[in-house]
């Protein structure tokens, strides 16, 4: 018992606890999901979530985590944890530097703790592993949003169950947008659409298959978007801005479109670019985002494009497919979207505004600096408004998704080069392939207090390779 702690032996069923139903279905032979024929279910795109009011300087909401149940597998249900019961969780919107107060209240029973990823939020708010909602409780999450418009994501971050919460659907979007960006001729409205990409494996009888301890990170055999599975979606002939979140725990994809279009790039994790960026292909690994547009334009009525996969193989090599009808009638009749040469400046933190670096290696299967997740040990201690560059190296043989809260940071070099123009903006998460050395440089403002980071490998995550840092 000195090696495991209790939480271990119930996150990998060995003992009783409220989650045991959940496991009777892992510990089953897996055969593979159910099928579905692909691009024969519709996708719809999640509810925008209404304030229950708004004062001056706030919007309020209310969200109740419970569960539901949801037909993904047509002619089957499957229980699902979410967001007001939704799967994905409603979207919010949210303005630049206009605050955001969220309740949550958990009708679950399990403990839970809610994130806003890519969030620059004080630690009261920023849902740290141990800072739980107890079943029947709630907990109030204020988002100041002093940041720059992005797609963020709130997701479930409790301690030890993170991947469990999330792959049971405690995950939404979270887009920021301001004056700025609203006066750009961007597609906008009903042409703007997050797309939520995860993936899942199902019982014969829809129950969700789940695994904590895969070394690998767990990956289910159906890819989801939005909910559904390889879903099909009616594009007009014009422009769209699709932002894609890759919320899945451990599956990293590899985007084409099957016609060879390009991807127009414009935004990363942490917002637009400086400009766009066309693309042939476009990789994301877990918590990752991509902001895109994709002119349909050049497509005849009544065909088809399919999202690919290239890192998947059979049922996980297809994302989703577009069916391309004319264009709506009335004052969407002209697609009056472009894309500006030029986006946002980002300006390039100067690598020698550091003051301090430090240095993470990732070994192992979980752990940083040959170490796992103490929440009594601090592992880094950036001053108040310090820059800091953070190198990350992987001694492994898997790929980390590195992940910092609170701030967002640059990509200064990968492997001695610089990043290319895409990963040139402000992220979140960084990717590090196994034996690559990767630098970032980030600088901690506005809050002090506790914070962590972490592999978005969201089984890494829980098996310990997660590690924390306190601004003073
Ligand atoms: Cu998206 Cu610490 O998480
Ligand atoms: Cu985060
Ligand atoms: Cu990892």
């Amino acid at each position: 018992m000195n090696k495991f702690s209790r939480r271990d032996l119930i996150k990998f069923g060995l003992v009783g606890s409220v989650s045991t139903a959940f496991f009777p279905s892992i510990l089953r032979a897996q055969t593979g999901s159910p099928p579905v024929t692909p691009f024969t279910i519709s996708m719809t795109v999640p509810p925008v979530l209404q304030p229950v009011s708004r004062n001056e300087t706030t919007d309020f909401y209310e969200i109740t985590m419970r569960p539901a149940q949801k037909e993904i597998i047509p002619g089957l249900l499957t229980t699902i944890w979410g967001y007001n019961g939704s799967f994905p969780g409603p979207t919010i919107l949210a303005r630049s530097d206009r605050e955001v107060s969220i309740r949550q209240r958990n009708n679950l029973n399990v403990e839970t703790s809610v994130h806003l990823h890519g969030g620059h939020t004080p630690p009261s708010s920023d849902g740290y592993p141990l800072d739980m909602i107890e079943p029947g409780e709630h907990k109030d999450y204020v988002y100041p949003n002093h940041q720059l418009p992005a797609t963020l994501w709130y997701h479930d971050h409790v301690m030890d169950f993170t991947g469990r919460n999330v792959y049971q659907g405690l995950a939404g979007c979270y887009i920021i947008s301001d004056d700025v960006e609203d006066a750009m001729p961007l597609p906008s409205g009903r042409y703007d659409i997050p797309l939520v990409i995860q993936d899942r494996q199902f019982n014969a009888d829809g129950s969700l298959v789940y695994n904590a301890g895969a070394i690998a990170g767990f990956m289910g055999d159906r890819i989801l978007v939005n909910g559904s599975v390889q879903p099909f979606f009616h594009v007009e002939r014009r422009k769209y801005r699709f932002r894609i979140l890759n919320g899945s725990n451990a599956r990293r994809y590899q985007f084409s479109l099957s016609t060879g279009q390009q991807f127009i790039q414009i935004g990363s994790d942490g917002g637009l670019l400086s400009a766009p960026a066309a693309r042939s292909t476009i990789t994301l690994s877990p918590a990752e985002r991509v902001d895109l547009v994709i002119d349909f334009a050049q497509q005849s009525t009544g065909s088809s494009i399919v999202l690919n996969n290239l890192l998947g193989t059979g049922s996980t090599a297809q994302v989703m497919q577009f069916r391309v009808m004319a264009r709506a009638y009335g004052k969407w009749r002209q697609d009056k979207f472009s894309v500006p040469e030029t986006l946002r400046p980002v300006q390039a933190i100067p690598p020698g505004d550091a003051t301090v670096t430090r240095l993470f290696t990732l070994t192992g299967h979980s752990m940083i600096n040959n170490m796992t997740f103490d929440p009594n040990r601090i592992d880094a201690d950036p001053l108040l408004n310090a820059t800091e560059i953070w190198t990350f190296q992987n001694q492994s043989g898997m790929h980390h998704p590195m992940h910092l809260h609170d701030i967002m940071f640059q990509v200064l070099d990968v492997n001695g080069g610089p990043p290319p123009a895409w990963d040139a903006g402000w992220k979140d998460t960084v990717n590090v392939p196994p034996g690559a050395t990767i630098r970032i440089i980030g600088k901690f403002t506005d809050y002090t207090g506790l914070y962590v980071f972490h592999c978005h490998n969201l089984e890494h995550e829980d098996a310990g390779m997660m590690a924390q840092f306190m601004v003073s």
